[in-house]
């Protein structure tokens, strides 16, 4: 297991930090050397603080057919994600086919403008093609949970720099801590497949970083709480037993009338530190319906709660990469769920249908290191 945050092909250069008090007692009192960026309440981040670098999830259709959506991530992203090229339902049509073409186009387009590539995702409930319910036994589903992963990782070595290996392995309330979200794969190899995904990840591509990724961590309640500990049991669990496992991933779909639970995530994040776990924010948004719809207050509370969020995290550590989930409100997947009352589109994302930055990609530029 590695430690550190050496991502990137096309560079990444490390600055030292200058830790603020609070850290210091922090990091102390947890035993863990961390580094904080300066809090952004007036003190922007100052020169010489290591930032993350700031990426979006990407359309292979949208990036095919639309100009400005292409030139607004070349402009301002040094990492991108597939929005969905990667995952077993767009790259399984069948159990002995791959269609890599949408990935292909992602991939290129990364190469072009030197752009680093992540990976989303080789293991999730969310995506799983129809043919995998025929799957009728426990060496039938290792054999086709890792011969997908060699032959996806493998095809990207060397140019996907992370992978979210396992998505929201943990259900959306937890009974208990070793709770799991069933499907495919737990059904037959129980929670022995999120070793087996990493495993087989880390022989793909031995210098891809490896991310647990999961949602609903970030806020207060006591379902949020049981989804932390059920997730740092999972992580817990891998690096006692030597699993290759390097960071966390918070995917960090803000509920905009929930309240970042401080305490409860910066404990959880020291715990993670403690692992010897990065952390990575990877799908950063702001789920605005019940906001108001004026979109001079609406996009101020937006860039606040990213605020907010990114202040609670980095006065724990310093997140390696800082991704939203999209770029612009043109291509957003929030209102599959989350209408307004009113009507309104949603405003989630840090550029605005005409790809034109919003208070939240002010926020992201303090942050995080941008493409220009
Ligand atoms: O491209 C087809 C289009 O041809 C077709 O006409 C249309 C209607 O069926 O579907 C289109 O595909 C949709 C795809 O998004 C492209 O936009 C799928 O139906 C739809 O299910 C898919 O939803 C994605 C969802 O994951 C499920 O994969 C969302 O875009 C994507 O933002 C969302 O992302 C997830 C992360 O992977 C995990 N974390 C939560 C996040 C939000 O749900």
């Amino acid at each position: 297991m590695q430690t550190g945050n050496g991502e990137g092909r096309h560079g990444f250069e490390m600055t030292q930090f200058l830790p603020t008090r609070r850290t210091l007692v922090t990091g102390a009192l947890a035993g863990v050397a961390t580094a904080a960026i300066a809090s952004l309440n007036g003190a922007n981040a100052q020169s010489g603080v290591r930032r993350a670098r700031y990426g979006a999830a990407v359309r292979a259709d949208a990036l095919a057919a639309d100009a400005a959506y292409a030139a607004a991530l070349a402009a301002r992203c040094r990492l991108i994600v597939p929005e969905g090229s990667l995952k077993w339902s767009d790259l399984r049509p069948s159990a002995t086919e791959f269609r890599f073409t949408d990935a292909d186009i992602i991939a290129a387009f990364a190469d072009r403008h030197r752009i680093d590539l992540r990976g989303h995702t080789l293991a999730w409930y969310g995506a799983m093609p129809a043919w995998t319910e025929a799957i009728a036994s426990r060496a039938e589903a290792e054999r086709t949970l890792v011969h997908h992963i060699e032959t996806v990782v493998s095809r990207y070595a060397g140019r996907i720099v992370s992978w979210d290996v396992v998505n929201e392995a943990v259900p959306e309330k937890p009974a208990t801590v070793s709770d799991l979200r069933p499907f495919a794969w737990t059904r037959w190899l129980g929670a022995d497949y999120i070793a087996i995904a990493f495993r087989a990840a880390a022989a793909a591509d031995p210098n891809a970083r490896l991310v647990l990724n999961e949602y609903d961590v970030e806020f207060v309640g006591a379902r949020f709480a049981a989804r932390r500990a059920a997730l740092l049991h999972i992580a817990r669990n891998l690096v006692e037993r030597g699993v290759p496992i390097h960071a966390i991933g918070l995917q960090g779909h803000l509920l905009a009338d929930r309240e970042i639970d401080r305490d409860g995530l910066q404990t959880f994040l020291r715990e993670v530190r403690v692992l010897g776990l990065d952390v990575l924010v990877t799908e950063l948004d702001v789920i605005d319906a019940s906001l108001p719809g004026a979109i001079e207050v609406r996009d101020a509370r937006v860039a606040e709660c990213a605020r907010s969020f990114l202040n609670t995290v980095a006065e724990v550590t310093p997140p390696s990469a800082i991704l939203t989930w999209g770029i612009s409100d043109r291509y957003t997947w929030v209102p599959m769920y989350f209408t307004r009352s009113d009507a309104l589109p949603n405003r989630p994302l840090p550029l605005d249908a005409q790809m034109r930055p919003k208070p939240f990609m002010a926020v992201l530029e303090q942050f995080s290191r941008m493409a220009s």
